[in-house]
């Protein structure tokens, strides 16, 4: 069968993809209620109370929060350690920039350690290197939903009494030794955004197990105001949004609450996480089974101490094992152009490394610097034009199968397989992927 790329017909048509999220009536319905009560807002509003309650003790957390963004859940995990103008936090050089611009917002900036190829996480060996006296947390990201090494990290946190904070924006239900992401540290935040394997089109969630933290995260939720407590439990449908008493700021802090709708929403699918979970965890370790079987293929790998929940299926791509004569990233973008052809979604997600983006490498910041300027801005120039030759191998040398639109989980188990056979139709005749890349 002659490649899709190079005239053949293609495997299958890229219709037959899942979209997602998937919306049931049960999903219409639990919108349609918050309407017909028409409450549709409020920091302790009844619907955000009750996603808020099941996700994190799904997640076994004492505490959640919503809020209208991953990144601003982040923000307010941040936010409510009191890490500001003049501290650090170190991040992975692979991620999505939210993970640094959640920093940066609460006027910190971003230090950042390279990761380990096997996962794309951060790596522990390069943690104590980036510590300085301004350091004040570490937020370790579990990249494409696979747990970073939370045991070593946390280790490192502990020896030098900094904060562990977790941007598990895209690890719902991801385990770290038997144990859900989301309470290794001081507070972690999930997003919601429509892609992610709990969507509500957008939104996040902020979770802790701190009361106190849970109070001041609220806090930055609600403009810093006083008396906005976090603790609903007497929420009263009669009183009026202005409350009782008008309200003063304690503080910088913004308006990152969520609405009512995403939150009936997003707790009506939640309702279904853990099993479209598991059936994202069979695919997924379906597919790496058959894609092993190809020279120069390697399908995720995950550390036997954690689960991943597969947002994101990265495969590498090794042209030597594979015979294949060209520059990785000429064989990553023939390998994508070969498999988009026979139906497939196909994407990088991320291109370059965080620390090469201008907002970092030309310390842009706010527009003025602001906050590198604040901090030690020549060891922060340097952080950001050094090199990340993991993250950059990463980016490539892979790719990633399905999208933001069609992620595995939203796929049947025979349109995966299809995935299996495109990959075995591409390498079978992967000699004319230097045909596709000098095309
Ligand atoms: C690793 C990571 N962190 C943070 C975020 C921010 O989430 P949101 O888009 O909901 O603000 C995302 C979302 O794409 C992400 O992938």
């Amino acid at each position: 069968m002659t490649l899709a790329a190079l005239g053949g017909a293609p495997l299958f048509d890229n219709d037959r993809h899942g979209k997602w999220p998937q919306v049931t009536d049960a999903d219409k319905r639990a919108v349609m209620d918050v309407l017909d009560r028409a409450i549709l807002s409020g920091s302790d509003a009844p619907a955000a109370r009750a996603f808020q309650d099941d996700f994190a003790r799904l997640h076994g957390a004492k505490f959640a929060l919503l809020t209208h963004s991953g990144t601003s859940a982040l923000q307010v995990a941040v936010g409510a350690l009191g890490i500001g103008e003049g501290d650090e936090v170190i991040v992975p050089a692979y991620s999505f920039v939210a993970t640094a611009i959640a920093v940066m917002q609460q006027g910190a900036v971003p230090v950042f350690v390279d990761v380990l190829p096997e996962t794309g996480n951060m790596d522990p060996s390069k943690i104590e290197a980036a510590i300085s006296p301004r350091t004040k947390a570490i937020m370790p990201v579990h990249v494409h939903g696979c747990p970073a090494d939370l045991g070593a990290i946390g280790a490192i946190a502990k020896k030098h009494g900094l904060f562990l904070i977790e941007d598990a924006a895209q690890a719902h239900l991801a385990t770290y030794e038997g144990k859900p992401v989301g309470t290794f540290g001081t507070g972690a935040g999930f997003s919601l955004q429509s892609s992610k394997n709990l969507s509500a089109g957008e939104g996040g969630l902020y979770v802790t197990n701190d009361e106190a933290l849970l109070e001041r995260a609220n806090q930055v939720r609600n403009f810093s105001q006083n008396l906005v407590r976090a603790d609903s439990a007497h929420y009263d449908a009669r009183r009026n949004l202005d409350g009782h008493k008008a309200l003063v700021s304690l503080g910088i802090g913004s308006m990152y609450r969520g609405n009512e709708m995403m939150a009936a929403f997003g707790r009506s699918q939640l309702a279904r996480l853990p099993e479209l979970t598991k059936k994202a965890q069979d695919n997924g370790h379906r597919l790496a089974k058959a894609l092993r079987e190809l020279p120069g293929v390697l399908p995720p790998s995950i550390p036997s101490d954690r689960t991943t929940v597969f947002h994101k299926y990265r495969v590498w791509l090794d042209g030597a094992a594979a015979g294949v004569d060209l520059s990785p990233t000429q064989l990553r973008d023939a390998t994508i152009k070969a498999l988009r052809a026979e139906g497939c979604e196909v994407v990088m997600w991320q291109g370059e490394a965080l620390p090469s983006h201008p907002l970092f490498s030309e310390l842009k910041g706010f527009g003025k610097g602001f906050p590198f300027t604040s901090s030690d801005v020549e060891r922060l120039r340097a952080n950001y034009h050094a090199s990340y030759p993991v993250t950059r191998r990463l980016i490539d040398s892979s790719l990633v199968l399905f999208s933001q639109t069609c992620p595995l989980i939203g796929q049947s188990a025979e349109t995966v397989d299809l995935y299996a056979d495109a990959f075995r139709k591409v390498w079978g005749d992967r000699k004319r992927l230097v045909e596709i890349a000098k095309g």
